[in-house]
């Protein structure tokens, strides 16, 4: 599809209240990916941000991340390294435990997935505490990679996510706020 600089990304997002939880307002990607143009000028967006930090790889988190990441990479004619919730990677893998706005989880990353060294650009769908984004950048830094930005389509600027990553010297960048 021809780009369309003029889309309003957020109009296409829809917010729930109480899902998972009483109390929290999920915003739900569904329905902007559902829609051909709106989809497709994420991924655009996204990956021409993606694409200033040069990096070598994509790194995308399980699911929503996965949405955008998958797509991303193969735009920008790059592998992607998939960071998935606990269990289901094959392999050898390492892993991080983390906070969410509504519970905890554990992240796994395939040992040897990329040799050290390389820049990645980390991407999800959405940024809201940071613990998502943060444990996997410790994971990806454990293991010798350097993340050159965290990329994200929607930002719960209330939550404080994008304050905890400035102060932990990550990069961030989001299309919606
Ligand atoms: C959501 C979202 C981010 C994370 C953001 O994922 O897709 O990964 O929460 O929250 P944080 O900034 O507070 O860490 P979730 O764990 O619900 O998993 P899913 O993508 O598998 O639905
Ligand atoms: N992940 C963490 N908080 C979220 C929210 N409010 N909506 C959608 N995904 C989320």
């Amino acid at each position: 599809l021809p780009p369309q600089p003029d889309l309003d990304l957020a109009s296409l997002v829809r917010t729930i209240p109480d899902f998972p939880k009483p109390g929290i307002q999920f915003r739900d990607i569904t329905t902007l990916i559902g829609d051909a143009a709106g989809f497709s000028e994420s991924v655009r967006r996204l990956a021409a941000r993606a694409a200033a930090y040069r990096p070598d790889f994509i790194v995308a988190v399980e699911a929503r991340g996965f949405l955008f990441g998958a797509a991303m990479a193969t735009a920008l004619g790059l592998g992607l390294v998939p960071v998935r919730k606990a269990g289901k990677l094959p392999g050898v893998t390492i892993g991080v435990d983390y906070e969410l706005e509504y519970g905890t989880d554990r992240l796994e990353l395939h040992e040897g997935a990329i040799l050290p060294g390389h820049r990645v650009v980390l991407v999800d769908d959405l940024l809201a505490t940071g613990g998502t984004i943060l444990a996997t950048a410790a994971l990806m830094r454990s293991v010798g990679y350097k993340v050159a930005a965290a990329l994200f389509v929607i930002d719960l600027p209330d939550l404080g996510g994008s304050q905890r990553l400035e102060a932990a010297g990550l990069a961030c960048e989001t299309l919606i706020a």
